[in-house]
C-alpha cells in the first residue's frame, strides 16, 4: 500500500534513466555465455497451456475512479449523506437537512428547501466531480425523489426549476418541474442541452412560496456503455474492453479492508435499488494525509452487480475480492477492535457464499432473486473468488481457513485465491506462500510496486516457482519510476518483466496491473493505467503493453531458446513466445531494453516450408521519459507492419528501447 507520493516531483531525466537501464543490465549482460544472434522457437513443442484468464484488470475506486470516473453519474453526494451533507452543492436561501421520515432509510439525510419570498432564492447548485460535463446534442436524465409539505392537492403544484450554469456563470438550459405530492415521488426530467460545457453545474431553485423535501438527485447521460441502465462512462468502459483482459478483478485494494470495521466493503450495501445503497467513506479520502479528499466517498451506484455486468460485457471472468475479517493492517494495531474476532467471522463467512448464491445461484434462491430483480436472470458464472487484500501474518491465516473450509464445502468449484501479503519477498511472504500450500488455495495473489531495476532483473522470478502448489495471481503490479510517472520507461520495463508471466504460464494464470483509473484533477496514487477528466481519456504506454500482451496471449507456451538457453534479460533481450491454438498463429513478444538497436535471425523450428505472412506490432522510442497526457494521447504509440518469414527464418531488427509482438502465421 506503500506509495511514496511525497516524492511530487516532475521527472524528465532520460539520460539518467538510460544510465540506470545499464546499470540493472550489467549483471545480465555479464553472464551470458555467447553473444546472443540467434533465437529459436519449436513451433512443433507447444507447452504448457496459457489460461485464457492470464491478462485482466484490476479495478478500485481510488482516483476517483468509480464515482466522477467510471460510473456515469453526474451529481456528487446526491443523497446529501457525506459527512458534510452539503459537500459538493452550495445552498442559498432556506435550505436545511432533515432525516425524518426519509425516502431511503439507509440514506436517510435529505434537503428541506423553503422559500423565503427574498430575491435571493431558495435552492441548491451541485458542482458534479469538478464540474458536470455537458455535451451539446446529448440527452441526460435528471431526477430527484420530492415530497411538498403544502397539502394543496395535485392542482397546484410547487415548482423547481432546473437550469444548467456553464462556466462563464451563464444558464445554458432552463426548465420547470412540478412537484405535486406530499408522499415521496420520483420526478423526471430529459435535458437535451443547448450547449457544451465541460465543468457546468445544476441549480434547483424552488420557485413557489412553500417547502419541498429533496433526495437522491440525479443527472445520468442517456449514452452509457452499451445503453446499459445505471451505467458508465461509455470511453471508459470501452477502453477496458479494448484491452481483451482475461479477468476482471474488482472491488480493490484496500478499499476492500477499510480502515475500520464500518468503512469496509461490505458488497451486500452495494446491489439493490441506488437509492438505498448506503454511502460509505472511501478510505483514500484520507490515507494519504498530504492528498486529502473530503469530498471522496462511494455512493456504490457502480457496485457489484454493475461489477459483474461489465466483467460479462468486456469478455473477462469476474473476480470479486472480500474482505476477510480484517481491518487494514497498515493502519491498524494486530490487537485492535476493528478486526473481527475468529469467533465471530460467520457473517462475514456468509456474505461469501451468499455472494457466490447471488453470482451463480437459481432465480428461485434468496440471492439469485436479487439478481433476476436487478435484470439478470442468467448467471454470471462466478469461477475465482479472493478472500483478504494485502493481510498478512497469523491474522490473516486464521481468519482465511474458515472461509476456505466453508466455500469448500458447500462450492468446491470455486477457485479460492489467498494473499502473499503486500510485499514481493521478505518474512511475511516466505510465511504466507506455505501456509498457502496448507490450505491449498487454488491461486495466490502476490503484489509488487517495484523500481524499473527490479523489474529488469525479475524476470526470472517464476522460472524456479514450485509447479505442483498453488497458482499465481500476480494481483497488482506496476513498475514505479522516479516520480511515479507512467511514461515509456515504466512501459518497457513492464514489458520485459512481463515475458516471464508468459513463459512461466504453468505457474502465472493471472495478472493485472494497478491501479487502473485516475482522474487528473483527483488522484491519489500514481502511476495508473488510464488517466482522465470530465471528457477525456489518456491511455498511457502501459495501457499499450497491457492491451498487446492482452491481444495477443496466445493459448500454449512455445519453447524460445538463444544458445540452447531462455531469455530473460541476457544481453539486454526478454522474450517469450506462444501459439495461438485458434488460428494458428506463431506470437514472439521480445523486449530489447538496450541503447543500440539489435539484429537476431529468428528459427521456427517444425515451421512448415514457404513464406509465411505475418504481422509486427511495436513500441519504441529513445526518449524514456515520453507519456500520453490528455492534451497529448499520441505521443507514443504501437505501430504495425507487415512481415515474411523466409522459409522458417525471419530477420529481425530491434530498435533501442523496442517492445515488438511478431504474430507469424503458421
Ligand atoms: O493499487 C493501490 C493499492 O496498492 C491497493 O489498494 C492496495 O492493495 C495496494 O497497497
Amino acid at each position: 500500500m506503500k506509495n511514496d507520493n511525497s516524492i511530487l516531483r516532475q521527472w524528465h531525466k532520460p539520460a539518467a534513466a538510460l544510465l540506470l537501464l545499464a546499470a540493472a543490465l550489467l549483471p545480465n549482460s555479464l553472464h551470458a555465455q555467447a553473444a546472443i544472434n540467434e533465437l529459436s522457437v519449436a513451433v512443433d513443442k507447444p507447452g504448457a497451456v496459457i489460461q485464457p484468464t492470464m491478462y485482466g484488470i484490476f479495478f478500485e475506486d481510488i482516483n476517483f475512479g468509480a464515482d466522477g470516473g467510471l460510473y456515469a453519474e453526474l451529481i456528487k453526494n446526491r443523497s446529501f449523506e457525506f459527512e458534510n451533507p452539503f459537500s459538493g452543492w452550495v445552498s442559498f436561501g432556506n435550505v436545511t437537512v432533515q432525516t425524518k421520515d426519509p425516502a431511503f432509510p439507509r440514506n436517510p439525510h435529505y434537503a428541506r428547501l423553503s422559500y423565503t419570498g427574498q430575491i435571493t432564492g431558495t435552492g441548491l447548485d451541485n458542482e458534479g466531480f469538478r464540474g458536470i460535463a455537458i455535451v451539446k446534442g446529448e440527452k441526460y436524465d435528471l431526477s430527484f425523489y420530492a415530497r411538498t409539505s403544502n397539502n394543496k392537492g395535485k392542482s397546484e403544484n410547487d415548482t423547481v426549476r432546473v437550469e444548467l450554469i456553464n462556466q462563464g456563470n451563464n444558464i445554458f438550459y432552463t426548465e420547470k418541474i412540478g412537484v405535486n405530492s406530499a408522499k415521496w415521488t420520483k420526478y423526471t426530467l430529459s435535458i437535451a442541452a443547448d450547449g457544451s460545457c465541460s465543468k457546468a453545474r445544476l441549480r434547483l431553485w424552488l420557485e413557489t412560496p412553500g417547502t419541498i423535501d429533496m433526495d437522491h438527485v440525479s443527472l445520468f447521460p442517456q449514452k452509457t456503455f452499451n445503453n446499459d441502465p445505471n451505467g458508465l462512462r461509455p470511453d471508459l468502459a470501452q477502453a477496458l474492453k479494448d484491452l481483451h483482459p482475461g479477468v476482471f478483478r474488482f472491488p480493490g485494494g484496500c478499499i476492500v479492508e477499510g480502515t475500520t470495521r464500518a468503512t469496509r466493503y461490505q458488497w451486500k450495501n452495494t446491489v439493490g435499488p441506488v437509492e438505498n445503497r448506503p454511502t460509505n467513506i472511501n478510505r483514500w479520502n484520507y490515507t494519504f494525509p498530504y492528498k486529502k479528499f473530503p469530498d471522496y466517498y462511494q455512493s456504490y451506484g457502480l457496485g457489484f452487480y454493475e461489477y459483474f455486468r461489465l466483467a460479462e460485457e468486456i469478455g473477462a471472468e469476474p473476480l470479486p475480492v472480500l474482505n476477510c475479517g480484517l481491518s487494514c493492517q497498515f493502519e491498524n494495531d494486530p490487537d485492535t477492535k476493528e478486526n473481527c474476532a475468529v469467533k465471530d467471522l460467520q457473517p462475514y463467512i456468509q456474505d461469501a457464499l451468499d455472494l457466490i448464491e447471488f453470482a451463480n445461484g437459481p432465480v428461485t434462491s434468496k440471492w439469485g432473486k436479487l439478481r433476476s430483480d436487478m435484470g439478470h436472470p442468467d448467471p454470471f458464472h462466478l469461477k475465482l473468488l479472493s478472500v483478504g487484500n494485502e493481510q498478512w501474518s497469523k491474522l490473516y491465516i486464521e481468519r482465511l481457513e474458515p472461509f476456505v473450509k466453508a466455500i469448500r464445502a458447500k462450492y468446491p468449484d470455486i477457485r479460492i485465491i489467498g494473499g502473499a501479503g503486500p510485499y514481493s519477498d521478505g518474512e511475511e511472504f516466505d510465511y504466507l506462500w506455505p501456509e498457502m500450500r496448507r490450505l491449498q488455495v487454488n491461486l495466490v495473489d502476490e503484489h509488487f510496486y517495484k523500481s524499473p531495476e527490479w523489474f529488469l532483473r525479475n524476470a526470472r522470478r517464476y522460472d524456479n516457482y514450485d509447479r505442483k502448489g498453488p497458482k499465481v495471481f500476480a494481483g497488482e503490479y506496476a513498475c514505479h519510476v522516479e516520480g511515479q510517472h507512467n511514461n515509456f520507461y515504466s512501459a518497457l520495463c513492464e514489458a520485459a518483466f512481463m515475458t516471464g508471466f508468459e513463459r512461466n504460464a504453468d505457474v502465472v494464470n493471472l495478472c493485472t496491473y494497478a491501479p487502473l483509473f485516475a482522474r487528473i484533477d483527483a488522484w491519489q496514487w500514481r502511476p495508473d493505467l488510464i488517466w482522465f477528466d470530465n471528457l477525456r481519456i489518456a491511455k498511457t504506454p502501459n495501457y499499450y503493453v497491457q492491451q498487446l500482451y492482452g491481444m495477443n496471449k496466445g493459448t500454449r507456451v512455445l519453447p524460445l531458446t538463444a544458445n540452447g538457453q531462455t531469455l530473460a534479460g541476457e544481453e539486454g533481450i526478454y522474450a517469450t513466445a506462444a501459439l495461438d491454438e485458434p488460428t494458428g498463429d506463431i506470437i514472439v513478444k521480445i523486449a530489447n531494453v538496450n541503447i543500440q538497436a539489435r539484429r537476431l535471425s529468428l528459427t521456427l523450428d517444425g515451421l512448415a516450408s514457404g513464406k509465411h505472412a505475418g504481422t509486427l506490432i511495436r513500441m519504441n522510442s529513445t526518449n524514456l521519459s515520453l507519456e500520453n497526457t490528455l492534451d497529448k494521447p499520441n505521443e507514443i504509440l504501437p505501430s504495425t507492419s507487415e512481415i515474411t518469414t523466409d522459409g522458417n527464418k525471419l530477420g529481425m531488427t530491434l530498435p533501442p528501447l523496442s517492445f515488438s509482438v511478431y504474430r507469424i502465421k503458421k
